[in-house]
């Protein structure tokens, strides 16, 4: 083999081991986040999840905690871009009382601001699934 083909195998070989490994462990956090639905939820008992689904009109059930953990948590978690931190109640009720409370936090989180995207990049989240997450971050 000559020395280029011989450089260009190594990190091809080294990144198909990652990508691999990469796609495994995403498989294997999906399988644990669908696993308590799948064993909770048993046909003719009560499922807490599937109300909650069936309520927001069947867009799949959608917990704060999930919105948060997708789509917020980005940028939220760490204040990344002067977002409002989770859990930091004084920088949301001062946001709140600027907005007029929690609608027009949700209002702006809508149409996005600045370096806040629409929705907070959930594009899929009803105004209730995005107000849950606010309330959530904001303990409002
Ligand atoms: C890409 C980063 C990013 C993501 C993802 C993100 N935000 Fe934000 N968010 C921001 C930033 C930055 C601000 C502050 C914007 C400003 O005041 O200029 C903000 C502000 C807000 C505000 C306050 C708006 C106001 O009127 O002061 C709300 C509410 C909010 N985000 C909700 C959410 C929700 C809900 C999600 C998840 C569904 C989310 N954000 C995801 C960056 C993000």
């Amino acid at each position: 083999m000559n020395q280029i083909k011989k450089m260009l195998a190594v990190p091809a070989a080294v990144f198909a081991l990652w990508a691999m490994s990469a796609t495994a462990a995403t498989n294997e956090e999906l399988a644990k986040r669908l696993e308590p639905v799948g064993q909770v939820c048993v046909q003719g008992q009560e499922c807490k999840g599937m109300e909650v689904a069936a309520a927001a009109g069947g867009g799949g059930a959608k917990t704060p905690d999930d919105v948060i953990a997708k789509h917020c948590n980005a940028c939220h978690g760490t204040g990344l871009l002067g977002a409002p931190k989770i859990g930091d109640g004084a920088a949301w009720k001062k946001r709140a009382d600027e907005q007029g409370g929690v609608d027009g936090l949700l209002a702006k989180a809508i149409t996005g601001l600045n370096a806040m995207p629409p929705k907070g990049t959930c594009a899929d989240c009803s105004d209730d699934d995005l107000k849950g997450a606010i309330k959530k971050m904001s303990g409002l």
